[in-house]
């Protein structure tokens, strides 16, 4: 293999790249990012490393969720607090059904490129360049908006900025401490079409609560009832970007991507010899790896000695998007070569991508196949014996109507009430709950009288 460095990607194929009509500005850009102080430091990566090789040994449980892409127009405080609200809430639910701690990683404050599946789109007779997300171009089909911009690149870099600090905040400021979400919960217990099994389960985290209270355990005492780890990531995808927040971490001497703290490799870029996997073989971070239909398992198990060759937990995580109907059939295969090669992954499933239909001029997925392939997900992994360690979705804390069904059902006509997405239909705030219930039972069941992977692994 090549010596690798934040470039060297560029001397590979290619796909997924704007046309940008300016070099000259591009490159212009790229330099000032360089200078720019990281988004997130080395050491939070390599801990959320840690925390994903528990993942992969079966001892915790990886959330991982938020907008399928981030945009400018709604960079505001309200979007971010509702968002890491609903996300709360589900962790806590996690943690509390699984028994297990729960690693929390949003899909966020960087999560702005957009890979499609055409270059142009053409309208009544025009043809444009396709959305490839705001911190490329914009989504209003006028030729100005579709020029790609790198100044666009800037703005992304600050809203991410903006956004991790405001998470950050949260998530140590006070927030997110337990006592809050399992309020909240209580709260949205009156108007949930859930409440019997919101009552439950909240009924218990109060008793636990005030057990714990009474022996001398509070948020004021404990700071981790009032903190939480949260974590950011996104696709990498716009590689000039990524090139320009890589840097050395003087501690190690170790490449970092500092744009988040984990990246994901997308199923459309995956090809083994192609850009997106060179540049991310060369940093340290955890990095994820989309698994559509069309990947084999010899192929799978190429990339995985690319990309983590020492095979390091955590270090690498595996996110199943086959759809409802396919799942049964395609993971089995990837699993069982992973198992038989003794790598350690994380298994994770994104019950959103394989599960897109179009209804009424719209793109939705129904809640039902999504709830369909997370189960069905489960069901493989218990019959392979391998744990299944995580749930990727696109979700937002507001009250959208873009996937239908749910304990409130939406019918394919609300679709076009608060359908506000830039790109993929995401779980409102009330199926990403009913979601996260779904999920803490399946947690339980496999969980139930089964050995644990760490021990089958030993005693094998
Ligand atoms: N610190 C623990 C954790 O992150 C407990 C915790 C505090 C928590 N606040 C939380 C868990 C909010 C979930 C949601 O797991
Ligand atoms: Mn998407």
């Amino acid at each position: 293999m090549t010596k690798w460095s934040p470039n060297s990607w560029r001397n590979k194929p290619i796909l997924q790249v704007p046309a940008y009509p300016d070099p000259e500005l591009l490159a212009e850009v790229e330099g000032r990012l360089a200078t720019y102080p990281p988004l997130v430091f080395a050491g939070e990566a390599r801990k959320l490393k840690k925390q994903l090789a528990a993942v992969a040994n079966g001892e915790a449980f990886l959330l991982q969720g938020g907008d399928c892409a981030e945009s400018f127009a709604e960079h505001g405080a309200d979007n971010i607090r509702d968002f890491f609200r609903v996300f709360l809430q589900m962790a806590v639910v996690l943690t509390f059904a699984g028994a297990k701690p729960v690693v929390k990683v949003g899909r966020i404050a960087g999560q702005f490129a957009k890979p499609r599946s055409s270059d142009m789109e053409t309208k009544d007779g025009v043809s444009l360049p396709s959305y490839r997300g705001d911190i490329i171009n914009g989504i209003e089909f006028t030729e100005t908006a579709r020029t790609p911009d790198p100044n666009r690149q800037e703005m992304a870099y600050r809203q991410s900025a903006a956004t991790l600090n405001l998470l950050r905040a949260f998530a140590q400021g006070g927030y997110a401490n337990l006592e809050n979400v399992h309020k909240w919960m209580v709260s949205s217990l009156a108007d949930s079409p859930q409440a019997e099994r919101y009552r439950v389960i909240a009924d218990r985290i109060t008793e636990t609560m005030d057990f714990m209270r009474a022996i001398g355990i509070t948020a004021e005492t404990h700071p981790s009832l009032r903190e939480t780890d949260f974590y950011t990531s996104h696709e990498a995808l716009l590689l000039g970007y990524e090139e320009a927040l890589t840097r050395v971490d003087s501690t190690s001497g170790d490449w970092y991507a500092t744009s988040g703290h984990m990246l994901w490799i997308g199923d459309r870029t995956r090809q083994p010899d192609h850009a997106h996997v060179e540049y991310c073989r060369g940093v340290k971070n955890p990095i994820g790896l989309k698994c559509g239909p069309s990947l084999d398992p010899d192929t799978l198990l190429s990339l995985i000695d690319i990309l983590n060759p020492q095979n390091e937990p955590g270090r690498l995580t595996l996110i199943a998007r086959f759809g409802a109907e396919k799942v049964g059939d395609y993971l089995p295969k990837l699993i069982r070569a992973v198992k038989r090669e003794g790598r350690s992954v994380v298994w994770s499933c994104d019950p959103m991508h394989g599960n897109t239909v179009s209804l009424n001029g719209f793109k939705t997925r129904p809640f039902d196949l999504i709830l369909a392939e997370v189960r069905r997900f489960f069901e493989v992994h218990a019959a392979e014996g391998t744990y299944a360690g995580g749930i990727h979705i696109e979700m937002t804390g507001k009250n959208v109507t873009e996937c239908t069904g749910g304990a409130r059902a939406i019918s394919g006509e609300d679709l076009q009430n608060r359908y506000h997405t830039h790109c993929d239909p995401r779980l409102n705030a009330d199926q990403a709950l009913e979601l996260a219930f779904l999920v803490a039972e399946l947690i339980k069941e496999t969980s139930a009288g089964k050995p644990q992977p760490m021990v089958a692994a030993a005693a094998g």
